[in-house]
């Protein structure tokens, strides 16, 4: 039986050569992604977010957060000061699946509203905080504050927002109302957010991933790299860095992975709301794991190597197997018992056999997730040791989401892969808490820090124009 099992899960197996072979494409899109005259048709779209520096632990201030990016969206009252970032207040707020798919103009106003409320409830209504932005989906960033929306992603899909700028229409709703405002803008994606909370502790944190919902890595490049973004000039020999926001879930879109997708992986795409959009992302993310795993156990129960050959409406109803349930199953210690019971729930009888060969199953399609992010996240930490002209990194990512974080043996697999993928970078891995809202108020604190620091320069050459001036005179 076992055997037989194991001929329908080749297919998602991949070895080391294989991953290598994916981590070499991938690096030949981020080249696309970054190039001026490539770019407006890459798949991985690196995505330029005008973060240029990272914390230097002299940030602070009192901070808005607003994080969207799931199903909830969070509000938090953040204070940055010498030794640490803190969430004073937060609060979740629901977003209603209809209001996921419907107008923007709701989304936002029911954004503002949200806000509104948490303002008032925390005496903050006559402050006017800068606030910092987390808005997880890929956006085309003109200014800090500046932010075109490129396309929805996970399960999003509002009206009139795709193509506008999301700060403006974040601004307008809260016009709208009439009864707060914000101060200055900064806006985020999540691993952004993500690597500048971890960058606090850890000031060699240059790399932000996610991997919850979707997924998604951020990372330092050289300026003179990002050949896509005009009128930043960099002169020779000068170091400096952008952030830039690798959108790699759209890895694959332009048919690069064709030779690695299964048919569940296109069954999955074809049954989503995007179809043909964020490939990479459909064989990795918290979205859309479960959902794989469903397919898979219809197919072998109806080729009768399960349950006796014996389907039941749960378990042909697309979404009810959740991506969850997939870490309840391989938990070391009551794995067996979860799995009996999340069968049971679903209108399955199981016998020890089909305990076994679920587990395998989870295992199989867990386990191609984390070696994919692995190939990904070495191309990443190559690049940056081959930018640098160094022999060998050492380099810090800041991580967030449910997968990596609940998943039992998720991330001690990738962070293997990635050392066997990329032998010369020594990495730490940072589990950012909160990393997204506080990340977002990071950025704006290194956006004012630096906004102060070239007003004191300019200041002190003001000074010595005077100086100049008294001498002329
Ligand atoms: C999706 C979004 C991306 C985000 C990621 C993780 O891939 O397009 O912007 O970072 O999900 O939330």
């Amino acid at each position: 039986m076992e055997t037989k099992v194991q001929k329908y899960l080749e297919c998602f197996h991949l070895p080391l050569e294989k991953l290598q072979e994916i981590s070499a494409r991938l690096k030949k899109d981020f080249n696309r992604g970054l190039g001026k005259h490539t770019h407006h048709r890459a798949a991985v779209k690196m995505l330029p977010t005008f973060v240029t520096a990272t914390p230097d632990g002299t940030e602070k201030g009192d901070f808005l957060a607003l994080d969207l990016g799931g199903t909830n969206f969070r509000v938090l009252h953040i204070r940055v000061n010498e030794d640490e970032q803190r969430v004073m207040k937060s609060q979740n707020c629901a977003i209603p699946q209809e209001m996921m798919v419907g107008t923007g103009e709701q989304l936002f106003d029911h954004i503002a509203a949200c806000l509104g409320e948490f303002v008032n409830s925390q005496d903050l209504k006559g402050q006017t905080l800068p606030l910092g932005f987390t808005f997880s989906f890929p956006c085309e960033q003109k200014e800090i504050d500046k932010s075109i929306l490129i396309r929805w992603t996970k399960g999003f899909n509002c009206s009139g927002v795709e193509g506008e700028d999301v700060v403006k229409l974040l601004k307008e709703a809260i016009h709208r109302r009439g009864d707060y405002d914000i101060g200055s803008v900064a806006m985020v994606n999540d691993t952004v957010g993500t690597m500048m909370s971890c960058g606090y502790k850890d000031q060699s944190c240059e790399i932000g991933m996610i991997i919850g919902t979707g997924t998604n890595a951020c990372y330092m490049e050289e300026l003179k790299n990002v050949k896509r973004v005009e009128g930043m000039e960099v002169k020779e020999g000068e170091n400096r860095r952008m952030c830039i926001n690798t959108e790699w879930g759209g890895f694959g879109d332009d048919g690069a992975l064709k030779d690695i997708l299964t048919e569940y992986d296109e069954e999955v795409d074809r049954t989503s709301i995007n179809p043909g959009i964020h490939t990479f992302e459909k064989m990795i993310s918290g979205m859309y794991l479960g959902e794989i795993v469903r397919l898979v156990l219809v197919k072998l129960t109806q080729e009768k190597l399960l349950f006796n050959g014996e389907t039941s409406k749960a378990l042909l109803t697309p979404g009810t197997f959740e991506t969850r349930f997939i870490s309840e199953i391989e938990k070391e210690d009551k794995g067996v018992e979860n799995t009996k019971k999340i069968l049971a729930d679903l209108g399955l009888t199981s016998n020890a056999v089909d305990l076994h060969i679920v587990r395998l199953i989870c295992d199989t399609i867990s386990s191609r997730s984390a070696r994919l992010c692995a190939a990904a996240l070495a191309t990443i930490v190559n690049r940056i040791r081959v930018n640098r002209k160094l022999d060998h990194l050492k380099t810090t990512v800041g991580v967030d989401g449910a997968v990596y974080r609940k998943h039992p043996n998720f991330s001690e697999e990738l962070q293997d892969m990635v050392r066997r993928l990329a032998p010369q970078c020594d990495i730490n891995f940072i589990v950012s808490e909160d990393g997204s809202g506080k990340g977002a108020a990071m950025v704006t604190a290194v956006a004012q820090r630096l906004a102060l620091q070239s007003r004191l320069l300019e200041d002190s050459d003001g000074e010595d124009d005077d100086d100049e001036e008294e001498e002329d005179n």
